[in-house]
């Protein structure tokens, strides 16, 4: 099994990603740390604990990080998400208490605590916190195993801006920290997330397996909204869980070890994800940027997984 933390700004399609990996038998989540994204701080630890709840997994340690980018002021996304940034669902207030470390000290001490090369990060929301955590604490970058990310656009370009994708958009500052690392990184932006569409057969399937079905389903339904009016496309696109497939199911996604830029000061071009797919740069590579998914494969996996919760 492989060990990762989960970093989140839950989100419908965070709720899916959390899901599939409290579901995935290959994957042990250490914990779930949480940043200021979809919606403000107070609402997405909430809303994690409240997905864990939904799984039947009290156990799993959810702790709040860092409330603004490092250097920006907040842009979150409720016209996507809703108010909650889970609507969809009936709301309810957790049980499970919120973990007392920050989420930064919970990152920096669990790959401290850990072998290195034994922990994956896996963030679906602006980089902020793992950013943070390794500015503080250079010692534990070298300790990452991988970072597997959603974020990012090159081909589909942005869904933010014209040029960005949100969770880089967000906080460009802490993903160009990230992207330089030297941590190896996979990152799954919009040209895949874009072709992981729900579609009408597949939310019915979910709807039908139970009480966690009825939650995708209803988190779906919502989200699709958007997409609908803004796109035209029929289906809610899955952007985050396409990040934990990855980690079990590699063979689903195709792309390019590649060298990726993040733009900080453009003016037009903020949190642009400059991906030298033909590789005219010269520069290093530092990401498998993918770019395709097996569409079908990855909705097996999810309807698999998470109907047997
Ligand atoms: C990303 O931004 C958020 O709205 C989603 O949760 C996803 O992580 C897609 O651009
Ligand atoms: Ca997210």
């Amino acid at each position: 099994t492989r060990k990762i933390i989960i970093d989140t700004d839950p989100g419908q399609d965070d709720a899916v990603a959390i899901l599939l990996a409290l579901a995935s038998p290959e994957l042990e989540v250490l914990g779930l740390t949480t940043v200021a994204g979809n919606v403000p701080l107070d609402l997405t630890h909430r809303n994690a604990r409240i997905i864990c709840e939904i799984a039947g997994r009290k156990d799993i340690p959810v702790h709040a990080g860092c409330d603004r980018p490092m250097c920006r002021p907040l842009v979150t996304a409720e016209y996507v998400h809703g108010k909650s940034g889970i609507d969809g669902i009936e709301i309810f207030e957790p049980e499970t208490a919120l973990g007392e470390a920050h989420a930064v000290d919970f990152i920096i001490e669990t790959l401290r605590g850990q072998e290195p090369g034994d922990v994956t990060l896996v963030p679906i929301g602006p980089l902020t916190n793992i950013a943070t955590a390794f500015e503080r604490a250079p010692e534990i970058i070298p300790r990452v195993r991988e970072i597997v990310l959603m974020g990012g656009a090159y081909f589909e370009v942005g869904n933010v801006t014209p040029a960005a994708e949100f969770n880089i958009y967000v906080d460009p500052e802490a993903a160009k920290l990230v992207f330089s690392s030297g941590v190896p990184l996979s990152v799954l932006p919009l040209d895949v997330t874009h072709r992981a569409l729900t579609n009408r057969e597949w939310v019915e399937t979910m709807r039908s397996t139970g009480p966690v079905g009825r939650a995708v389903a209803g988190w779906t339904d919502f989200f699709e909204r958007y997409d609908r009016s803004k796109y035209g496309s029929e289906g809610a696109p899955l952007h985050d869980p396409c990040a934990i497939a990855y980690l079990i199911r590699p063979d689903l996604f195709q792309g390019r070890h590649i060298n990726v830029e993040i733009e900080t000061a453009g003016e037009f071009t903020q949190g642009m994800t400059v991906a030298d797919w033909w590789r005219v740069t010269g520069r290093k590579p530092n990401a498998m940027f993918l770019r395709d998914i097996d569409r079908d494969g990855f909705f097996d996996l999810l309807t698999e997984r998470i109907g047997s919760l």
